[in-house]
């Protein structure tokens, strides 16, 4: 069985989360992990069974701080698991590694699995620095956290060039490069902490390429963004993942 968890980003609109909830109602739906906005967040705890994840935390647990969600907060609304390190709030928030480690060890104070994600751009990819760009990534974070933390933590794999934006799906790498480097994380983890992690690959997923990633043995699982917004789609992937 493949962990799914659906990365909703800021997709939908209050009605489009009534009738996905309403549309993917399966089975599977208790072992699947939805991050929602955080504004949709009771819809899924009270209307569904999907575990819920963040899409975001504060760094901080300090309440007069407008606008922020802390981890505590997040806890009392049943979120289990939370996502950091996002591509987008890389390039659009300029968030960094020492934003990561705050926001993780928050995460970590209430019990809340962190979803820690990395990924090289195109240019990394062309010029062949790509292990060395996530080895990077990787270790001015866990370099930086208790072993317990560490030990808890959830590696997602994104290349950032494979992220769709929406409207069409982009490109997205060969299953051996995939394996490549899901084993280089892994390994480089092992190597450095003696901890097991799983790592999920992130990029594109949906309907038409999920049964060929699954023939990657290696990879926990996917962290889903738009095929996680429509319900036939999302389906499908949790019938082929979870059972
Ligand atoms: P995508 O997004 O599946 O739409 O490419 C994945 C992600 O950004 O987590």
């Amino acid at each position: 069985m493949k962990l799914v968890i659906g990365n909703q980003k800021a997709y939908l609109l209050k009605d489009d989360v009534l009738k996905f909830i309403e549309n993917t109602k399966s089975k599977y739906c208790k072992d699947v992990i939805i991050c929602p906005s955080f504004i949709y967040m009771d819809i899924y705890a009270n209307k569904s069974n999907y575990i819920l994840g963040s899409q975001n935390v504060s760094v901080t647990d300090r309440k007069n701080t407008t606008g922020e969600v802390n981890a505590s907060q997040l806890k009392s609304c049943n979120a289990c698991y939370a996502i950091v390190g996002h591509s987008e709030r890389r390039l659009d928030q300029g968030e960094d590694a020492s934003v990561f480690i705050k926001k993780i060890n928050e995460l970590s104070k209430e019990k809340i699995t962190p979803i820690f994600c990395v990924g090289e751009g195109k240019e990394e990819k062309n010029t062949g620095i790509t292990k060395d760009f996530i080895g990077k990534q990787l270790l001015d974070v866990l370099d930086n956290l208790e072993p317990s933390v560490i030990e808890k933590l959830i590696v997602a794999y994104e290349p950032v060039w494979a992220i769709s934006t929406g409207a069409e799906p982009a490109e997205t790498p060969t299953n051996e490069e995939i394996n490549d480097v899901v084993c280089y994380i892994k390994d480089l983890v092992n190597d450095k902490y003696e901890v097991e992690i799983r790592v999920l690959y992130g990029g594109s997923v949906n309907k038409e390429n999920i049964d060929h990633l699954n023939e990657i043995g290696i990879v926990d699982g996917y962290l889903i963004g738009g095929a996680s917004t429509k319900a036939d789609e999302f389906l499908y992937i949790m019938e082929k993942c979870c059972k």
